[in-house]
């Protein structure tokens, strides 16, 4: 599949310069339609039905095995969730972590991996994003490390495997503004999210968690799906694998779009991605303050973000502000064009 081709699977790219995947990522038609043909289904012959639910099942093992090799790992090591936020509450939840308990993370982090850990009860340390305050920051009380493979502010990577194996500590990563983005290799590493609906252009409310050793993590939040098994009481045999941890029935509406949307990237999407975000930096360089980053996402400083971008979303060029920091992000994905990245300089130059 050529570039063009893959372009023209967006009909929302025709009219707005989309440059916030790292919020939304734009939907494939691939994708609408297999998520219209699930609704209709639905619509003539229910949500009912052994040979529906057995469907539906297959699907979502298949979603899991695609997700699993996407990231490097066992379909075992996969657990079905929403969202990041939801995969960060079942790993902070399953720790069972006292007050007594440190976890480190980063100054730069999203709140769906913050509220989860202030949840857990664990007394959180905050570090700048730099490796060496990092493991500086280790003490005999710290449980885990606990922070972005990219940050959402800049687009910084922040190494996450020599983190964990410095620190010798388990890790979880908030992988949000990675995967889909950028290459990911979550073998060996504790704990990863994945978010269906940024980078990987899934539906609303997809996502993944990659739990490496799931007998060593205890359901915390369990789902129908968490037992094998149960008492009267709700006492319960855990299921096989990372299944236990999925945290609800998806729509078979969404199973079937992200499996579309992870069947329309192409092969050469990350490095067509890297490509745009560089191109991005260097047509903003120029005209833009801008701050380090190596991902897809490329932020610039400016005195009134909401203002910059109200302007650009006046000329259908939509990116987003990151509140509290003076920062306007654009997110380039492998369907970006020079055309769009044109129509955002201008707009910034306007
Ligand atoms: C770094 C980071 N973590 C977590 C989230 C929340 O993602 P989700 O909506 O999948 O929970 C975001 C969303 O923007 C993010 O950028």
């Amino acid at each position: 599949m050529t570039w063009e081709e893959a372009r023209r699977l967006f009909p929302v790219l025709n009219r707005i310069a989309y440059l916030n995947a790292g919020t939304f990522g734009p939907l494939a038609l691939p994708t609408i339609q297999a998520m219209e043909a699930e609704l209709e289904v639905a619509a003539t012959s229910g949500r009912i039905g052994h040979a529906y639910f057995e469907r539906v099942l297959a699907e979502r093992a298949g979603l899991r095995e695609r997700l699993a090799a996407l990231v490097g790992v066992e379909p075992a090591q996969i657990a079905l969730s929403s969202s990041t936020t939801d995969g960060c509450n079942i790993v902070l939840a399953g720790l069972e972590l006292a007050p007594g308990d440190e976890i480190i993370t980063t100054s730069e982090e999203h709140f769906g991996l913050l509220g989860p850990l202030q949840a857990s009860g664990a007394h959180i340390v905050v570090t700048d994003p730099d490796p060496e305050a990092i493991v500086a920051a280790v003490t005999p009380r710290t449980r885990l490390l606990a922070l972005s493979h990219v940050l959402w502010t800049s687009g910084r990577t922040l190494p996450v495997r020599e983190l964990r194996d410095r620190s010798g500590l388990p890790i979880l990563v908030d992988g949000a503004q990675s995967v889909g983005a950028i290459r990911v290799d979550a073998s060996g590493l504790d704990y990863y999210t994945i978010s269906g609906q940024k980078w990987l252009c899934g539906p609303d409310s997809t996502g993944a968690l990659v739990v490496a050793e799931p007998d060593r993590l205890r359901v915390a939040r369990p789902s129908y799906f968490a037992q094998s098994s149960y008492e009267p009481t709700g006492r319960f045999e855990p299921r096989e694998g990372a299944a236990r941890f999925d945290s609800n029935w998806l729509s078979a509406a969404s199973i079937a779009g992200l499996l579309a949307a992870l069947g329309v990237a192409p092969r050469w999407c990350y490095e067509r991605a890297a490509e745009q975000a560089a191109r991005c930096r260097e047509l903003l360089e120029p005209h833009a303050d801008l701050v380090a980053g190596d991902a897809t996402l490329v932020s610039f400083r400016t005195e009134d973000p909401p203002a910059v971008v109200k302007r650009l979303a006046e000329r259908d060029v939509q990116v987003r502000e990151i509140p509290k920091t003076g920062l306007v992000r654009v997110s380039c994905g492998w369907w970006t064009g020079e055309d769009d990245l044109q129509r955002l300089v201008d707009g910034i130059r306007s």
